[in-house]
């Protein structure tokens, strides 16, 4: 079964975006170089604020006919094909292809109230063409929201990306919870959290090495981390030019941090 890598927190700003497009690029490389049989990944934007697709494709305009939104507004068996139709090519690589946002999905949950299935609308087509794909990422918007669980009810891995800031590692356990609920209710038993990924590190600032002492020892925060990503301007710099960090520089501690998780991540696989 294809890996649906999902990254998600309710809390803005902490990294979903930036992990979510270097997660599958960095995964579509890896595999590439261990000459694996598919190389390609899938990367699906659910915010509406459209950032993973603004970086990877170089555009935000997507809409009615050529987004997520199309696809969560078709016919039931409409949609693998509406699916298949608005994938585009990324910028970055042509292993690397991009089911994109559209500002439009903000009123989306609206339109989907009442509608049958409407948590299904993403997992059901997707799941006819996953196949096609070494692996998918979904990019979530700041909130758990209907679009966020149309998410999650679509992926197998859970990744939640948070800041090493108090407030936001006290609220990391009601984020599990939610997931877990989204599992339980949802009746969907493949969907795991399959990590905790500490972002914007910077070692010289005692309460971040705390926090992250503190995460490490906790019970369940401590099994679940996967990674930790330095604070590092390349990354700005690097969505400033529409590229990924691994291009604008490979050397930046970014890139290794992201590096190290990507490799680990495709273990997991059993990929390379
Ligand atoms: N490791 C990092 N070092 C420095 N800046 C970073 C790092 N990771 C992300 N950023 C910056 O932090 C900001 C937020 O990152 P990003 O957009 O990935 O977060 P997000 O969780 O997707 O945000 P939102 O909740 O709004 O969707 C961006 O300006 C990004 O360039
Ligand atoms: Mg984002």
């Amino acid at each position: 079964m294809t890996p649906v890598f999902v990254l998600t927190n309710h809390k803005g700003g902490v990294g979903k975006s930036t992990s979510a497009t270097t997660i599958a690029f960095g995964i579509a490389n890896v595999l590439r170089h261990a000459q694996a049989a598919n190389s390609r990944v899938l990367l699906v934007d659910t915010d509406s604020q459209a950032h993973a697709t603004l970086i990877t494709t170089g555009h935000k305009d997507y809409g009615v006919d050529d987004s997520l939104y199309s696809v969560l507004m078709a016919d039931r068996q409409n949609a693998p094909h509406i699916l298949t139709q608005c994938i585009v090519p990324s910028l970055w690589d042509t292993d690397l292809h991009v089911l994109p946002a559209s500002p439009l999905l903000e009123g989306a949950e609206r339109e989907l109230m009442g509608v049958a299935g409407a948590p299904y609308r993403l997992a059901d087509p997707l799941s006819k063409i996953a196949n096609l794909y070494a692996a998918v990422v979904i990019d979530t918007r700041p909130s758990f929201s209907l679009m966020t669980e149309i998410g999650l009810i679509a992926g197998t891995d859970a990744i939640v990306p948070v800041e090493p800031r108090y407030l936001e590692t006290v609220g990391l356990m009601s984020v599990i919870g939610k997931i877990n609920e989204i599992r339980e209710g949802w009746r969907h038993p493949n969907l795991r959290i399959s990590g905790i990924l500490v972002t914007k590190v910077d070692k010289r600032v005692r309460g971040h090495n705390d926090l992250l002492g503190d995460i490490k020892a906790h019970s369940v925060l401590g099994k679940l981390l996967c990674g930790v990503i330095p604070a590092n301007e390349a990354v700005s710099y690097a969505h400033r030019n529409h590229e990924s960090i691994f291009t604008y520089d490979p050397n930046a501690p970014a890139s290794k941090a992201y590096t190290q998780l990507v490799a680990t991540l495709v273990r997991r696989m059993g990929g390379a």
